[in-house]
């Protein structure tokens, strides 16, 4: 018996009706194509293949899910456009690589807006959090739901207590121009690179450091590169897991709806894991002895604050200052 379709997915299913979408053929199964960037041992690795092994179980000979970790399919930088090809129909690219879509989803990038996780999901499930998943719709990928990964940190060649620190280094972010004006409130010099090219990047000392979550610091071995992490847990990286609107309306609307369930319950699963990750990686970073966690004191955090904060007013126009208001009041 498949499951009733959640409210905010009513309206999308009404217009698939109206929808002339892909044709799929009767005996074949529809082939779901999940690519990602990142490895298998993190929250989305692990959602993805949960997500893959459920499908097997609930509509066999239906839905095949097909799984492409670590960039193998496609790189961060071209997945949503091979997503609109319809070279690849399920992707959960971080919140940071939309911009080219909408400008919205920026405000997961301010720095220090969120003060810790449950803060995220407070925002993330609220009506402007849900509202924000049909913010690329007009561009033809529509938002399934978030997923978590976790907050981040500031891993470098050199120890970074205090933002002069950081001043003249390079960093690799993911490609948001709010990530490049936080590093550059710091007068450090911020560099937009694909996710498979950092552990490189780091190793040759192209550039001095990165700022990521522990579970990807961990996975991707950027610790044994990297003498250094700063616990700054100073902006968030979570994903919006995408798919293709000509894909998701013209599916067989019982198959639609199975695979949406399908998918909140592997997106739950995910976030599970995404919570004991930042937890054990952090703590197996620790025990490798490869890499030292500064712990900031609050002095020396607050000064990271004062100088980075300015970038929200920086933003405000394109996200909308009641939205960044409706943000951070989920920190009460
Ligand atoms: C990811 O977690 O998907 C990659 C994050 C990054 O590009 O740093």
């Amino acid at each position: 018996m498949f499951r009733k379709v959640t409210s905010a997915f009513a309206a999308l299913a009404f217009s698939a009706a109206v929808f002339a979408g892909p044709a799929f053929a009767a005996d074949d199964p529809i082939v779901i194509k999940f690519s990602h960037v990142v490895a298998e041992n993190t929250p989305k690795g692990q959602m993805a293949n949960k997500f893959k092994d459920m499908i097997k179980e609930r509509l066999d000979g239906k839905v095949k899910v097909e799984v492409f970790p670590n960039s193998q399919l496609f790189g961060d930088n071209k997945v949503l456009e091979a997503m609109l090809l319809g070279d690849v129909q399920l992707a959960a690219p971080s919140l940071s690589k939309f911009e080219r879509y909408t400008k919205s989803l920026q405000i997961y990038d301010l720095p220090f807006l969120f003060k810790d996780m449950a803060a995220v999901e407070r925002f993330q499930q609220s009506a402007d959090g849900q509202k924000l998943l049909h913010a690329t719709s007009d561009r033809g990928l529509i938002g399934l739901g978030y997923l978590h990964n976790g907050l981040k940190q500031l891993s470098a060649s050199e120890p970074l207590r205090v933002p002069q620190d950081a001043a003249g280094k390079k960093f690799r972010i993911m490609s948001s121009d709010v990530l490049a004006a936080q590093f550059q409130a710091v007068d450090a010099v911020p560099l937009k690179k694909p996710f498979s090219e950092v552990f490189t990047l780091l190793q040759t000392k192209a550039i001095d450091g990165q700022e990521n979550t522990w579970s990807n610091i961990y996975s991707k071995k950027f610790f044994e590169v990297q003498p250094y992490i700063t616990e700054s847990n100073h902006g968030v990286l979570d994903y919006m897991v995408v798919t293709s609107k000509e894909f998701w309306l013209g599916l067989p609307v019982d198959i639609r709806n199975e695979v949406k369930a399908t998918l909140d319950e592997a997106i739950k699963f995910g976030n599970d894991v995404a919570d004991q990750k930042a937890k054990a990686d952090r703590q197996r970073i620790i025990d490798s002895g490869r890499s030292e966690v500064i712990e900031l004191t609050d002095a020396e955090r607050s000064q990271w604050v004062e100088v980075m904060k300015p970038v929200w007013k920086e933003f405000e126009e394109d996200i909308g200052p009641d939205l960044i208001d409706a943000a951070y009041n989920s920190n009460m």
